[in-house]
């Protein structure tokens, strides 16, 4: 990728001057002199440079977090600098995208009044300029006022936070500049910890938008204990895994007023995942979705998959009827109807995932009424390591096939016929001598080695294999699925096989996978999975799940899983066919 540039207009020679980011970086190591060794002050410096440009120039707006993490860590570790920091800023089509499901309703409702609006980690203000831009321009329709009188009213109604003062000190000299050099047109703009005492909690506004920084600070011994302060806030405790921009949305809800609109960017996890669930609860307590886009690419420079929640300060509702758009450009997708009583709002970015919607079914139960679920972790996965070999023919007795994600398939076991990587190496046919186990290991084994349906994780359907006679040793991250009834091991094979319980799947755990398209489950949500009301097509789906599972050709099993299919569709009382995921 080219490296960004902008363009300084020399006075003398009236000529163009291509300036990189490293001229920038020259520069102001050049005024710091002796200083230019110290981080603290390089930042300090450059912040009093963007003050001092008083009509500072667009391009060099997409450099600042570049800027900011070069001058902290130097070359090595900019790019972890500004990961860390979460400075991607947002493409104005995102920002105007949430600007008119915010700023327009609001404005709609309160024609004669100019807003308070708030971006908690504001950046160089790109939510806060677009929204500047329409309060003046309705400002100036309805008043007549000149640009510069307008800016000077609309500037002090924005309020901006962020910890990076290179950012806030380029805003406050844009807002300064489009004010005609008036300060008080950027008096809210504030350097600081947005999630302090003095941040979001000290505000009041009547829209909220803003891009926060994603990451999590909770799981790692950093210096976040702000964000860990701001997580106690929430009622119950969030899990340790939840995402910075997650608290930030959370903590926004504070902020906003009495029919004011709360607009934000979000990893896509957020929707689904459990260690953010008391977060949307507190966010149910006191406003409305309206509004979510999404998308299955990656719309920022960052590896991250995202969506933007939108919603109103109102009395809690029982459901909420949601517009739904994805992508960029932005195109609609049908809207939706969740529950308040929703813990998961995965269905929020289905449509947008390219999934269809959750069609009407009938249940009976759910699968933690027949059967159990475990997990592993790194100990059992690691704890093998000694004990695997190459399989002989025939297998020795003391050794046991080793199975992995990747050679299952829906009532398929591709041991022995497809290559297995474990422990950085590839197998032809992995087993594991169980005498070389660990003592513990060997007591796990032997409760892995039972009739089971094993199930892997991260798979864009579930996938059950059903093992009758307890043969397979299945490594991280397989679920092993138990029952004290063995012949329920092939209706259980059948509810999990069964495309409309991939498709419910998908609607309560959608953006927790690595990949958006995956499922990523575990034990405990495969026993909150849903069984079909009527039990005897329920019992010829297990028949023919198992049928799959004896087929000697891919063929004779694709049809078994299709008959399995059918039953259990009936099963659920399904009336539309399930589309293609
Ligand atoms: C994803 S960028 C978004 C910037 C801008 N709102 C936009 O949308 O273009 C996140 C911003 O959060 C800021 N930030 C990170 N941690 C922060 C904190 N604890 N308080 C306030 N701002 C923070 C970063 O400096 C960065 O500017």
């Amino acid at each position: 990728m080219e490296p960004p540039v902008f363009h300084r207009y020399s006075p003398v020679l009236c000529q163009a001057v291509t300036i990189t980011l490293e001229t920038i970086v020259h520069d102001i190591e050049r005024l710091a002199g002796d200083d230019a060794c110290n981080s603290d002050a390089l930042i300090r410096i450059a912040a009093e440079y963007m003050l001092a440009c008083d009509t500072p120039h667009y391009d060099t707006e997409p450099l600042i977090p570049e800027l900011g993490a070069r001058l902290r860590q130097g070359d090595r570790d900019a790019k972890a600098s500004r990961q860390r920091q979460g400075a991607f800023y947002t493409p104005p089509i995102l920002v105007g995208f949430i600007l008119d499901h915010t700023l327009t309703p609001w404005h709609a409702a309160h024609p004669d009044r100019t807003p308070i609006v708030l971006d908690p980690s504001c950046g160089t203000g790109r939510f806060l300029l677009a929204a500047g831009e329409r309060l003046v321009e309705h400002r100036q329709a309805s008043t007549g006022e000149c640009a510069l009188a307008a800016w000077q009213h609309v500037g002090p109604h924005l309020l901006g936070l962020d910890s990076d003062p290179i950012a806030t000190a380029w805003l406050t000299a844009r807002l300064t500049s489009l004010a005609g050099g008036d300060c008080d047109a950027a008096r809210g703009i504030r350097t600081l910890d947005a999630l302090s005492p003095e941040g979001i909690p000290a505000c009041k506004a009547d829209i909220v938008v803003g891009n926060p920084p994603f990451g999590s600070p909770l799981k790692s011994a950093s210096d976040a204990e702000s964000a860990r302060a701001a997580a106690r806030s929430f009622g119950r405790p969030v899990g340790r895994y939840t995402d910075l921009a997650a608290i930030f949305l959370g903590l926004a809800r504070t902020a906003i007023t009495k029919q004011g609109y709360l607009g934000m960017v979000q990893p896509l996890s957020m929707l689904a995942a459990r260690d953010a669930a008391p977060i949307r609860a507190a966010l149910r307590e006191v406003c409305t979705l309206t509004t979510a886009w999404a998308s299955g690419r990656h719309v920022f420079d960052a590896s991250v998959y995202t969506c933007a929640l939108v919603f109103k300060h109102n009395a809690p509702a029982d459901t909420f009827h949601v517009e739904r758009y994805r992508d960029l450009p932005i195109q609609p997708c049908p809207p939706i109807t969740i529950s308040a009583t929703d813990d998961s709002w995965a269905s929020l970015a289905t449509a947008a995932i390219g999934f269809p919607d959750v069609p009407p079914h009938q249940t009976g139960g759910t699968l933690g009424d027949i059967c159990q679920a475990t997990a592993d972790f790194r100990d059992q996965y690691y704890g093998l390591k000694p004990a695997i070999e190459e399989c002989g023919d025939p297998i020795d007795e003391d050794v046991v096939p080793v199975v992995t994600t990747g050679v299952l398939d829906a009532a398929r076991c591709h041991w022995g016929h497809r290559p297995i990587r474990l422990f950085g190496q590839e197998w032809s046919k992995p087993g594991i001598r169980i005498p070389a186990l660990s003592e513990s290991m060997r007591s796990w084994a032997t409760t892995r080695l039972v009739p089971k349906i094993m199930l892997p994780t991260q798979t864009r359907t579930l996938e059950p294999v059903l093992d009758i006679t307890g043969h397979w040793l299945p490594s991280v991250p397989i679920i092993t699925i138990t029952t004290t009834r063995p012949d329920d091991l092939a209706r259980i094979g059948a509810v999990l096989a069964c495309p409309l319980i991939s498709l419910v799947a998908i609607h309560r755990f959608l953006g927790t996978a690595r990949n958006p398209k995956a499922i990523k489950l575990s034990a405990r949500d495969v026993l909150m999975l849903p069984t079909p009301a009527d039990t005897d097509a329920w019992d010829a789906g297990a028949d023919s799940f198992r049928l799959a599972q004896e087929a000697v050709t891919q063929e004779q099993c694709d049809e078994h899983l299709a008959d399995c299919a059918a039953h259990m569709s009936t099963a659920y009382a399904v009336k539309k066919a399930i589309g293609p995921q």
